[in-house]
């Protein structure tokens, strides 16, 4: 291809290369963006859709699959590939060549409105996933476009926010998922950011598109914009960047329900000004042939840009004959979207409310509980063909339920609703009837839920609306009360003691009901463990101050630099509501002997773990590190491994772990990364505060 590929760049007129650079209107109206290809010298076009919680055709249905946290709730690297290639090959019966996704942004605040499309708050779990994701939808001949590169950890000022933020927190923070996505998983494209880093926007970011990207990690597919996130054009040019998107004025893409969606429309909260939305390829267009007319931007520039975008169709397929091979909502991708639900479903607390007995008579409390709970707002809104809600769930399973909405409905945040949806939210609302209905059950099950979404950050960790008021009712009257949350994040629990037991079930997707009656009559063990730490109120996150977040003019200050989540709360000693990686499971598991031994690059952990309860379940074994012999200050753990194993009852299996010289390093600014020779430890357990063997290991 390389030589063919020459050629074709050579055959083009600066005209036609400038054509390919940007992207246009798709003619078939499905794509999110649409870069036009060229007839004449023989370069198809590329068709990309939004990604990440499943394929978002323009008009079109597909699987709602959980969303990317509940995915990684599961710790199952795996699975997510499975996920990818099921993404994949719904993108592929769509014509679609790239999914926009999916986003390994660190889970920096728990406020952040599109966390629940991102993985973690650890750069380890979030690369794992990121990896089994990309290769998934890779193997389907379709790319993945991993996005936001970089430090795009909030909504609020989203276009202009700077992220200061030290060298070393990008590396050791930041930007590892990214890394292992170019350099473990080959992904094949890459979106910028809308935010700035240290004071230069991302798709102006030379250091980091063409130093770090594409000189130290080796990158060679095309750098692309956010939609209209592209904010100069020679700057941009020689920076690195190589589509701008997606070439198109709003009005023209988006479908006419979602036209009240402007820059008018955009939250900012903060009062500032909003860049104008400019209207076609306002950089990449013909201003870059003025550019490159004028001597600012050498065509060899240009052409590197399309040799970039050959190579991704030709990894996809583009220029051969045959039809790439795609299917959709099939009834394996169905069973996909509710088995992610269940392994990532964590049981927070259990006091043997649950599982349900079969015989249990169930009232069903909760305000949205007759919807399933697809997603959050914005561009990941998925259509699917066929939902389940919890109410239509418990019906299925339960031998006796009631349904009781309690209070009025959660206003769910979308960029696509037409109103037309709107659920009754007058009449039907009662907090006494919910309690009626509960002291007439044997078990209330509540579901309550968040409002996230794109565009927009939440402003507090709050259950909104009447939601906790109803809880503590509930939880008053009831004889058991099991309360299921569908959030984005963390919400504090202000009824915490008076309840009986604590699902997260995240936005689990079209499978939503289906999958909770599986868990909660213990159909399946609740699986997942949290990808984030549960504060128990926002003033416990590093941050808490305005400064370090939303910012103050223009500027966030990552001044926790590398103690995010759980490593701030373990370096301030703040007790978390639930730890990182903490999950309950319906049978118990016994850590019999632990062991590391020295290999030939690093080490090796060992556990001999039992499942001493009396059914089947998944334990997730953890290993975290403490870069005791660093000269600077390190987290006092930090996840260096997992192993997610399924065992069943009675059984025992030696679960292995390898750990290598690298995870003990840490990045210096004038060194780069540097091993901490000398004595480390080594901790293994259930989740980062139930630790279950230490030990001391020379480096
Ligand atoms: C989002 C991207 C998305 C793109 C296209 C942007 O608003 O930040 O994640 O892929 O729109 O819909």
């Amino acid at each position: 291809m390389e030589s063919d590929s020459k050629s074709l760049v050579d055959e083009l007129t600066l005209e036609e290369t400038i054509e390919l650079i940007h992207g246009s209107l798709d003619p078939d109206g499905k794509a999110t963006g649409y870069v036009p290809g060229n007839e004449r010298v023989g370069i198809p076009p590329l068709t990309m859709v939004d990604g990440p919680l499943g394929v978002r055709a323009l008009g079109e249905q597909a699987t709602a699959f959980p969303s990317s946290i509940a995915l990684a709730a599961s710790w199952n690297p795996d699975l997510a590939r499975r996920f990818g290639t099921a993404l994949g090959r719904e993108a592929a019966a769509y014509g679609q060549d790239v999914v926009l996704g999916p986003g390994v942004n660190i889970i920096r605040t728990p406020n952040g409105g599109r966390n629940f499309e991102y993985y973690s708050e650890d750069p380890r779990l979030t690369a794992r996933m990121g990896v089994g994701t990309i290769e998934g939808i890779q193997s389907a001949d379709v790319a993945a476009m991993v996005k936001h590169y970089v430090a795009n950890n909030q909504e609020t000022n989203r276009y202009e926010v700077s992220a200061e933020v030290s060298e070393r927190t990008l590396r050791e923070i930041y930007l590892p998922a990214f890394r292992a996505a170019v350099e473990e998983a080959d992904v094949l494209s890459v979106m910028t950011a809308y935010n700035r880093v240290n004071g230069v926007h991302m798709s102006d970011h030379e250091r980091l598109l063409s130093d770090v990207l594409k000189g130290e990690w080796g990158f060679d597919g095309p750098v692309v914009s956010d939609w209209w996130g592209t904010r100069s054009t020679v700057d941009a040019a020689l920076a690195g960047l190589d589509i701008e998107m997606p070439g198109v004025e709003l009005e023209a893409y988006l479908p006419d329900e979602a036209s009240d969606i402007d820059e008018g429309d955009a939250p900012d909260d903060e009062g500032g000004e909003l860049p104008p939305v400019p209207d076609v390829s306002a950089y990449f267009g013909e201003p870059l042939r003025e550019a490159v007319e004028a001597g600012e931007v050498d065509e060899s520039i240009l052409d590197e840009k399309i040799e970039r975008l050959l190579t991704l169709l030709e990894s996809v397929g583009r220029f051969d004959d045959d039809a790439r091979d795609g299917e959709l909502d099939t009834p394996e991708h169905r069973r996909l979207a509710r088995d992610i639900a269940v392994e990532g479903t964590v049981m927070l607390t259990n006091d043997g409310a649950l599982p349900l007995d079969d015989s249990d008579s169930i009232a069903l409390i909760g305000p949205n509980a007759d919807a399933a709970k697809l997603g959050g707002g914005g561009s990941s809104e998925v259509t699917p063909v066929t939902e389940t809600s919890p109410r239509e769930g418990l019906a299925e399973r339960a031998a006796d339920l009631t349904f009781e909405r309690g209070v009025p409905p959660i206003a769910e945040s979308s960029f696509f609703d037409d109103g037309d949806e709107q659920r009754d939210d007058s009449a039907d609302a009662s907090i006494d009837d919910a309690v009626a209905a509960a002291e007439a059950a044997d078990c209330a099950v509540i579901v309550a839920q968040d409002d996230a979404t794109e565009f927009k950050d939440r402003d507090d960790i709050e259950l909104p609306g009447e939601q906790n008021d109803l809880v503590s009712a509930v939880a008053d009257a009831a004889e058991r009360t099991v309360v299921v949350l569908r959030t984005s994040g963390p919400v504090e629990m202000p009824w915490l003691e008076d309840v009986d037991a604590v699902l997260e079930t995240w936005y689990p997707g079209q499978a939503d009901g289906e999958a909770l009656a599986t868990v909660l009559f213990g159909d399946a063990d609740p699986s997942g463990r949290l990808p984030v730490t549960f504060g128990r109120a926002a003033a416990d996150y590093p941050t808490a101050d305005e400064a370090a977040f939303p910012g103050v003019d223009d500027a966030v200050r990552y001044d926790e630099g590398v103690f995010v989540g759980y490593r701030y709360f373990d370096d301030r000693d703040v007790e978390p509501l639930f730890p990182f990686g903490h999950g309950l499971s319906y049978t118990t598991f016994e850590y019999d002997d632990v062991t590391v031994s020295e290999t030939t690059d690093g080490f090796e952990v060992a556990v001999d773990l039992r499942n001493v309860g009396d059914r089947t379940g998944t334990e997730v074994v953890q290993v975290y590190a403490r870069r005791s012999a660093a000269p600077v200050a390190c987290p006092d753990r930090e996840l260096v491994g997992f192993e997610t194993v399924s065992l069943e009852a009675g059984a025992e299996t030696t679960v292995t772990i390898s750990l290598e010289r690298d995870d003990f390093a840490y990045y210096d600014e004038s060194d780069g990364w540097t091993v901490a020779e000398g004595t480390n430890t080594v901790l293994v357990g259930r989740s980062s505060r139930d630790v279950r063997a230490t030990f001391d290991v020379d480096v």
